[in-house]
C-alpha cells in the first residue's frame, strides 16, 4: 500500500504537498494541471514510450518524462514553458509522421487523444514528406479490428492484456517504422475477447466490431446502467442513438469497476434487437399460440387466473420469478403472489446461498459481506468452487489486481481448472465436486479425503492462518451446512474476514433480498415470523398465509402431478433450468403464463406469452452479488414489450377487479422503490448517491435470519455460465456468439481453445 510519508516540491511556482512516491504527472493532476500524456496509463506498468509528458527539471540537463519522474522534497518542476510547448509539438509531428489522417471516418474521432492533442499544439503543417508506409486494416476477431497507420505504439493495449487481463494475447513485431501491434496467433485473436484494448487505445488503431462505421460519438446519448449478465455488477455506458444501442463501455470509469468490463458487458448488448424478440403478446388456440391484443391476453391471464383461484384456492397456483428483473419487479411480484394471489408459492432459481449466509453469519453480517472494493484492498482472498474466470469476471479482475499492485495472496480450494489459479500462492486442486469435503476438512479435520488433497489443504490453512483481513469469495455449491462450516473456519482466521457468495445473474441477489423466496419476506424476514408477516399483510392489504409455500422445482414436480395448477413464470427459463424433458410433466397445469423476451423452451410451453421488457428498456434498481444497489435506466424504447413491473401491475388491477386479491397501487419503480426503502431492512439507502450513477451497499440487509435457517439440499445450484454465455440472454447475443471462443466452452476438448485459456 502507498507509503504515507508526504513531499513537498514546487509546480508551475506552486508548493504542492503530496505522498512520497507519486509521479509528477499524478500530483500535477491532482492540482488540475493537465500533463498530456499517451502511453501512461494509472494502473499499469510504465512505459514512458511517447515522450508527450516532458517538463522542465531545475538543474535536470534535458526534459523529463512526467510519467516515470518520482516528485521529490525541493524539486521544482515546470510543465508550461515555451521548451515543453515544443517538445510536445515535436512529438505530435513524429508520432503523426506516418499517420494517415483520416479522423473524418476514424471511430475515434471526436474522442481520439491524438486528435485533441494535434488541436491544443496547433499542428497543422508536417516537415515529413516521405511517403507513408502503408498496412491494410486486420479483423482480429469479429469483435476487434486493427488498422495499424493509426498505431502510436504506446502499448496500452498489450500492457492492459498482459498485466491486467492475464492474457497476453497482444505483442509488438517488427523494428522503428515497421512496428505493428500482433496478436498471439497469425492475424488472429485467441482470447477472452473483452475489447479492453479497444477500450484503452488513445487513438483509432483498435476498433470494436458493433461499433465501427456506424455512427459520430457527439450523434449518440449516454446512458449509465449497470451490466444485464453476470452477478458482478459492473457499470456499463450505453451509448444509443436512434432508439438502438451501439456501443457499451464504462466511458468515464467510474463505478465499482473503474474501467474494467468483460466481453459480455462490452459487446453482448444486441439481444435488445435480436429479431427473435416477441414484440406482441401471444395466446393458445387450438394448440398453438397465436398472436392477441394487450387487451385479450391481460383479460384471458385474470379471468383465467381467477377461476384456478376460485376452483382449486390459493395453493393451487405458483409463481416463478427472475434472476434478472429489476428488486422493484421482484417486490412487486413477492407482493402479487401473497397478497393478490394469496399463495406463498413463489421462488426463483438460486445461484448462490444468501438466505444460508445470513444465518451463518448472524448479527455479524452488517459488516462481513465482502464489497467489490473490499476484494481489491484485501490482504488476501481464499477463493473456493468457482471458475472466477469465467464465471465472475470483474471478481477475477479485482483478485488480479490486488495481486499486481500490492501483492495481495491468493489461495484456491477448487474442482475445476480455472485460469486464476496461476495466479494462487496456494493451490488445492481437489476432485471434482468435492469442495464442500474440502471445506469440511478446513473447519473441523473431517471428511473423506485423499492424502495429496490432505496435504495441499494443509499447506494453505497453516499460511492462510498466518493473514489477517481475508476475503473468503465461494460458489454455489458452498451452501446450506459446508457454507456454515466456511463462516465458523474463516471467522477464526485473523483480522476482520469477509464473506461474498458468488450468484450467477444481474439480480440473483437483488431477488433473494426481495424475498423471491417460498419461505422468506422482503428483507429476509421468515414467513413463519409472525409479526413481520403482520407487518406486510398490513402494507400489502391482505392477509399473507403462515406456511411455507413450494420451491420452484417443486413446483414443477407439483405441475407434473397435477396438484399445481396454475403457474406465472417472470423472466425465467425453469423448463431448462429444471430439465422438464417430457411436454407432459406440465399437462397439469390448467394455466400457464410466462412473461419473457424471447420463447424460450419454457415460453414455447405457456398458453399465455406477454412479451417483457429488457433491463436496458425500464427504471429499476439492480444488487450485484455483493450487495451493492445500483439504478437502471430506461434507455431505449422497448417498442412493443412492457415492463413486468407495469403487467404485474395490470393483473394485480384486473384480479381485484374479479374480486381476487388486493391491487398494487404502486404506480412507478420509484414509488416502489420508496416502499422498498421505508420497509425492506437494509435498504434504506440514500438516493443521491445512486442518482448519480453510484453504487450504495446494501449489507445490512440480510441480518436477520434465524440462526437455525438450514438451506434445504438441492435449491441452490449454478447454471455455470461461461464467458460466452449467459442464461437464456446469451443465445440472443448475436456478436458475443460470432466469436471462436463462443463457439466452444472452455470446458470443450478442442486444442485450440484448451491450449490458450488455461496457459
Ligand atoms: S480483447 Fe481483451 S483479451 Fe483480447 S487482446 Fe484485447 S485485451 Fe487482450
Ligand atoms: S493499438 Fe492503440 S493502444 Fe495499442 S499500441 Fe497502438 S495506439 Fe497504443
Ligand atoms: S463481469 Fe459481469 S457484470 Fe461485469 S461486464 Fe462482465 S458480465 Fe457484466
Ligand atoms: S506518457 Fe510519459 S512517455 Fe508517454
Amino acid at each position: 500500500m502507498p507509503d504515507q510519508k508526504q513531499v513537498t516540491f514546487t509546480l508551475n511556482g506552486q508548493k504542492v504537498t503530496t505522498p512520497a512516491g507519486t509521479l509528477v504527472l499524478e500530483a500535477a493532476k491532482h492540482q488540475g494541471i493537465e500533463v498530456p500524456s499517451f502511453c501512461y496509463y494509472p494502473g499499469l506498468s510504465l512505459q514512458a514510450a511517447c515522450r508527450m509528458c516532458l517538463v522542465e527539471v531545475e538543474k535536470a540537463p534535458k526534459l523529463q518524462t512526467a510519467c516515470t519522474l518520482v516528485a521529490v522534497d525541493g524539486m521544482v518542476v515546470k510543465t508550461d514553458t515555451e521548451q515543453v510547448h515544443k517538445a510536445r509539438k515535436d512529438m505530435i509531428e513524429f508520432l503523426l509522421s506516418n499517420h494517415p489522417l483520416d479522423c473524418p471516418v476514424c471511430d475515434k474521432g471526436g474522442e481520439c487523444e491524438l486528435q485533441d492533442m494535434t488541436f491544443r499544439y496547433g499542428l497543422d503543417h508536417s516537415r515529413f514528406t516521405e511517403e507513408k508506409l502503408h498496412y491494410p486494416e486486420e479483423k482480429w476477431s469479429p469483435l476487434v479490428f486493427y488498422d495499424a497507420p493509426r498505431c502510436i505504439l504506446c502499448f496500452r493495449c498489450v500492457r492492459v492484456c498482459d498485466e491486467g487481463m492475464d492474457v497476453k494475447a497482444l505483442g509488438v513485431g517488427a523494428r522503428g517504422v515497421h512496428s505493428v501491434i500482433l496478436p498471439n496467433e497469425k492475424g488472429a485473436l485467441a482470447c477472452e475477447e473483452c475489447g479492453m484494448c479497444i477500450d484503452i487505445c488513445p487513438v483509432g488503431a483498435l476498433t470494436s466490431g458493433t461499433y465501427r462505421y456506424q455512427t459520430r460519438p457527439w450523434e449518440m446519448k449516454y446512458e449509465p446502467v449497470p451490466c444485464t449478465h453476470c452477478s458482478n455488477g459492473c457499470k456499463t455506458t450505453l451509448s444509443v442513438r436512434n432508439n438502438e444501442i451501439l456501443r457499451a463501455n464504462n466511458r468515464d470509469h467510474s463505478g465499482i469497476n473503474d474501467e474494467f468490463l468483460c466481453a459480455k458487458g462490452r459487446f453482448g448488448f444486441d439481444f435488445t434487437h435480436n429479431p427473435e424478440r416477441i414484440r406482441q403478446p401471444l395466446v393458445r388456440r387450438s394448440g398453438k399460440l397465436e398472436p392477441a391484443s394487450w387487451e385479450d391476453a391481460l383479460e384471458e391471464v385474470s379471468r383465467r387466473l381467477k377461476q384456478v383461484h376460485a376452483t382449486h384456492g390459493a395453493a393451487a397456483i405458483g409463481v416463478i420469478g427472475s434472476n434478472h428483473t429489476t428488486n422493484e419487479e421482484n417486490y412487486l411480484l413477492n407482493r402479487f403472489a401473497r397478497a393478490t394471489l394469496g399463495t406463498n408459492n413463489i421462488d426463483h432459481h438460486r445461484t448462490a446461498d444468501f438466505t444460508g449466509l445470513a444465518a451463518a453469519l448472524g448479527p455479524r453480517a452488517k459488516d462481513s459481506l465482502a464489497t467489490m472494493a473490499d476484494v481489491y484492498t484485501s490482504n488476501a482472498t481464499l477463493l473456493i468452487a468457482n471458475d472466477v474466470t469465467q464465471q465472475n469476471p470483474l471478481v477475477a479482475w479485482q483478485i488480479r489486481t490486488a495481486i499486481r499492485h500490492h501483492n495481495a495472496r491468493l489461495y484456491v480450494i477448487n474442482g475445476r481448472h480455472s485460469k486464476i489459479h496461476r495466479k494462487a500462492s496456494y493451490l488445492a486442486e481437489v476432485a471434482p465436486g468435492t469442495e464442500r469435503q474440502a471445506v469440511r476438512w478446513l473447519a473441523s479435520g473431517e471428511g473423506q479425503l485423499d492424502e495429496a488433497t490432505r496435504s495441499a489443504l494443509s499447506a494453505l490453512k497453516a499460511a492462510l492462518e498466518k493473514e489477517s483481513d481475508v476475503v473468503i469469495i465461494f460458489g454455489a455449491d458452498i451452501n446450506g451446512p459446508a457454507l456454515r462450516e466456511l463462516i465458523s473456519f474463516g471467522s477464526k482466521l485473523n483480522g476482520h474476514t469477509r464473506f461474498m457468495a458468488l450468484g450467477d445473474y444481474a439480480n440473483s441477489r437483488g431477488a433473494a433480498d426481495m424475498g423471491v423466496l417460498p419461505d422468506r419476506l422482503p428483507g429476509y424476514a421468515a414467513i413463519a415470523d409472525s409479526a413481520e408477516r403482520a407487518r406486510f399483510s398490513k402494507l400489502w392489504g391482505a392477509e399473507i398465509p403462515s406456511t411455507p409455500g413450494l420451491t420452484a422445482r417443486a413446483m414443477m414436480d407439483a405441475a407434473a402431478s397435477g396438484k399445481l395448477k396454475a403457474l406465472y413464470v417472470v423472466g425465467a427459463n425453469p423448463v431448462k433450468t429444471f430439465d422438464v424433458k417430457q411436454p407432459d410433466r406440465l399437462a397439469g397445469l390448467e394455466l400457464f403464463v410466462v412473461q419473457d423476451m424471447f420463447l424460450t423452451e419454457t415460453a414455447l410451453r405457456a398458453d399465455v406469452v406477454l412479451p417483457a421488457a429488457s433491463t436496458y428498456e425500464k427504471d429499476g434498481t439492480l444488487t450485484n452479488t455483493s450487495g451493492e444497489v445500483q439504478m437502471t435506466r430506461r434507455s431505449i424504447d422497448p417498442q412493443g414489450p412492457r415492463s413486468d413491473f407495469d403487467l404485474i401491475r395490470i393483473l394485480s388491477h384486473q384480479l381485484s377487479m374479479l374480486g381476487a386479491g388486493s391491487p398494487i397501487r404502486l404506480r412507478t419503480p420509484e414509488a416502489a422503490f420508496d416502499e422498498i426503502r421505508q420497509n425492506v431492512r437494509g435498504y434504506d439507502l440514500p438516493v443521491a448517491g445512486l442518482l448519480a450513477g453510484g453504487a450504495e451497499t446494501s449489507a445490512a440487509s440480510c441480518q436477520f435470519v434465524e440462526p437455525s435457517y438450514e438451506t434445504p439440499a438441492g435449491v441452490v445450484f449454478s447454471s455455470n455460465d461461461f464467458l460466452f454465455s449467459s442464461g437464456t440472454l446469451g443465445r440472443y447475443c448475436s456478436k458475443l456468439k460470432s466469436t471462436n471462443e463462443a463457439k466452444e466452452t472452455p470446458w470443450s476438448s478442442s486444442p485450440n481453445i484448451q491450449s490458450w485459456w488455461y496457459r
